[in-house]
């Protein structure tokens, strides 16, 4: 029997995408393979290294555990929909400044989660800082100028009078 497949409209980064997936399609892979937005990167594909993570209507998700069909109508905000009118948004800048990142594998899943991070705390504690990309697995930095990464961009933010 052949698989049902499925039409789905999503507004990502601010542009409506149609496509047609089978039930079974991750949000990652559809984002990949069916969108061609190759910036959300696939490590672990079972939800532990963070490497997936997209926003959802705004909140971090991991997209390779989310059906592409059960986001149909909702708006998706990738890496490729960080940077503002050709300019790196204040994360992206500090991850750069602050040499963030090596291979940069684990990157986009990180910028996605603290550009929500510090939208909803927009000066957090070394705690909180650490709380927030707990869920993201790097290999190659040892985290500790991730972490200075994360508050540069919220001294960025604060100067530039938000994100
Ligand atoms: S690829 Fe999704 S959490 Fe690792
Ligand atoms: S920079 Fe290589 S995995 Fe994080």
């Amino acid at each position: 029997m052949s698989e049902t497949h499925h039409h789905v409209t999503l507004t990502v980064n601010g542009v409506v995408r149609e496509t047609t997936v089978p039930g079974r399609r991750l949000l990652s892979d559809c984002l990949r393979h069916d969108l061609g937005l190759t910036g959300t990167h696939v490590g672990c594909e079972h939800g532990v290294c963070g490497a997936c993570t997209v926003l959802l209507d705004g909140e971090p998700v991991r997209s390779c555990l989310t059906f592409a069909v059960t986001v149909d109508g909702h708006e998706i905000t990738t890496v490729e929909g960080l940077a503002r009118g050709g300019a790196l948004s204040p994360v992206q800048r500090a991850f750069t400044e602050c040499h963030a990142l090596q291979c940069g594998f684990c990157t986009p899943g990180f910028l996605c989660t603290v550009t929500a991070f510090l939208r909803d705390n927009p000066a957090p504690s070394e705690e909180e800082a650490r709380e927030a990309v707990a869920g993201n697995l790097c290999r190659c930095t040892g985290y500790q100028n991730i972490l200075k990464a994360v508050h540069r961009a919220a001294e960025i933010q604060a100067e530039e009078g938000g994100a």
